[in-house]
């Protein structure tokens, strides 16, 4: 089984939709491998999206993924979990991403996207170290 990070952003938990976030992956026969409910500090945070230091929208990132509870969870299946996930997603601008992906079905704005999921197996190994160090 391979895994990957799956973060309920605030912006999701605040609207009520983990549950429906959940239900998806478990009706694809995915499984919640390892579930925080949590508010992410600033410092794990830019951990977390230190590929994107730099950027114009970094310290917006950093704002928006600390300023309420997440739903932090380790999803795990068969094959490349972590592409299964992204396609689930959909597109990172929800303006863009296709009806019937998380994004596609429960986000309108880009700086409001319901969800974080790893964009490659490195990226899944190093972001489950972050949030759950014992499972690394
Ligand atoms: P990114 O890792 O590129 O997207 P994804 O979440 O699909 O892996 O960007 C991280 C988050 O940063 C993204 O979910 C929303 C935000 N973001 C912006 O606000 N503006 C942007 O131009 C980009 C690329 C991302
Ligand atoms: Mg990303």
């Amino acid at each position: 089984m391979k895994r990957t990070l799956v973060i309920v952003k605030p912006d999701a938990v605040e609207r009520g939709l983990v549950g429906e976030v959940i239900a998806r992956f478990e009706q694809r026969q995915l499984r919640v491998a390892a579930a925080q409910f949590r508010l992410i500090d600033v410092a794990t945070a830019k951990r977390h999206y230190a590929e994107h230091e730099g950027k114009p929208f970094f310290d917006s990132v950093v704002t928006m993924l600390t300023r309420s509870p997440a739903m932090v969870l380790v999803v795990e299946g068969p094959g490349e979990t972590w592409k299964v996930v992204r396609t689930m997603i959909g597109a990172t601008d929800p303006s863009e991403a296709a009806p019937g992906t998380i994004r596609g079905d429960l986000a309108i704005d880009m700086s409001q996207n319901v969800i974080h999921g790893s964009d490659s197996a490195d990226s899944a190994q190093r972001e489950i170290a972050i949030f759950f160090p014992d499972l690394a």
